[in-house]
């Protein structure tokens, strides 16, 4: 089935896990178990789900130039990288997110627009973070609205929980950004970077603020907005 065309772009679909894009781009799928692989094609990389063969890929360099790398997590439909990205055409931008429909929407975007420092990734935040990016390479980071897992027994899916500092604190030597609506998870944040030795955090007590003009807007930002939600902005920075 074939989603979207444009140009010389081709995107096909046939399965979430099994995609064809660019040009004189051949991949055969679907994928054989035995075949699954992560690819790198034209900005867009693509870890396939349950894949555990990390150790087989190592990083690879994103983009042409050395410009400062800024990493929004759980990026959704791109709205707030893709704005980041022609805002500041001096940094490299790369959005991370799960969801392939979603990460797919990201990169068309940033095709449309033309951004050559714009890359989506299509992994798990965590898995990402611990094998596909270099030591000290990755200048801020941001984790807008990140699924808050209301009810408790959930919350152990939480994103922002240490092992993802600890991943975070090897990859990073900036600053960080967390943003939610949802009070216990910002409570929970606070908590989890009190209880790192690897970062601290920038606020004041209670440690994040409830509007942090010039931020950027997202898909969940207008939402929760407009609903009348409460948003709360924390800032963190590595210890070196
Ligand atoms: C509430 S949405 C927020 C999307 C976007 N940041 C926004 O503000 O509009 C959360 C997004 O995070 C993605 N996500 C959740 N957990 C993730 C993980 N561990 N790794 C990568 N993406 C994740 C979800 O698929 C979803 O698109």
């Amino acid at each position: 089935m074939c989603l979207q065309k444009k140009k010389d772009i081709k995107f096909t679909l046939s399965r979430q896990e099994d995609i064809i894009f660019g040009v004189n781009q051949t991949l055969h799928i679907p994928f054989s178990w035995a075949d699954r692989r992560p690819i790198w094609l034209d900005k867009f990389f693509y870890v396939p789900k349950a894949y555990d063969r990390h150790a087989e890929s190592p990083p690879q360099k994103m983009f042409t130039n050395d410009a400062p790398i800024c990493i929004e997590y759980c990026c959704g439909n791109g709205q707030w990288i893709v704005d980041k990205a022609k805002q500041f055409p001096h940094l490299n931008w790369v959005g991370v997110e799960h969801q392939f429909v979603r990460a797919k929407q990201t990169w068309v975007k940033g095709q449309k627009q033309g951004l050559t420092n714009l890359c989506v990734v299509c992994c798990e935040a965590l898995l990402f973070t611990r094998h596909y990016l270099h030591e000290k390479s990755v200048s801020e980071i941001f984790v807008n609205f990140p699924d808050p897992w209301p009810k408790r027994h959930h919350a152990k899916h939480r994103l922002i929980q240490p092992p993802f500092l600890e991943a975070l604190a090897r990859v990073a030597y900036g600053k960080g950004y967390f943003v939610t609506d949802d009070a216990p998870y910002a409570n929970q944040m606070v908590r989890v970077v009190k209880g790192s030795t690897d970062w601290k955090l920038l606020l004041e007590a209670p440690h994040y603020v409830h509007e942090w003009p010039g931020y950027g807007s997202s898909f969940f930002e207008s939402l929760w907005k407009q609903k009348g939600k409460t948003l709360h902005y924390i800032a963190i920075e590595r210890n070196l």
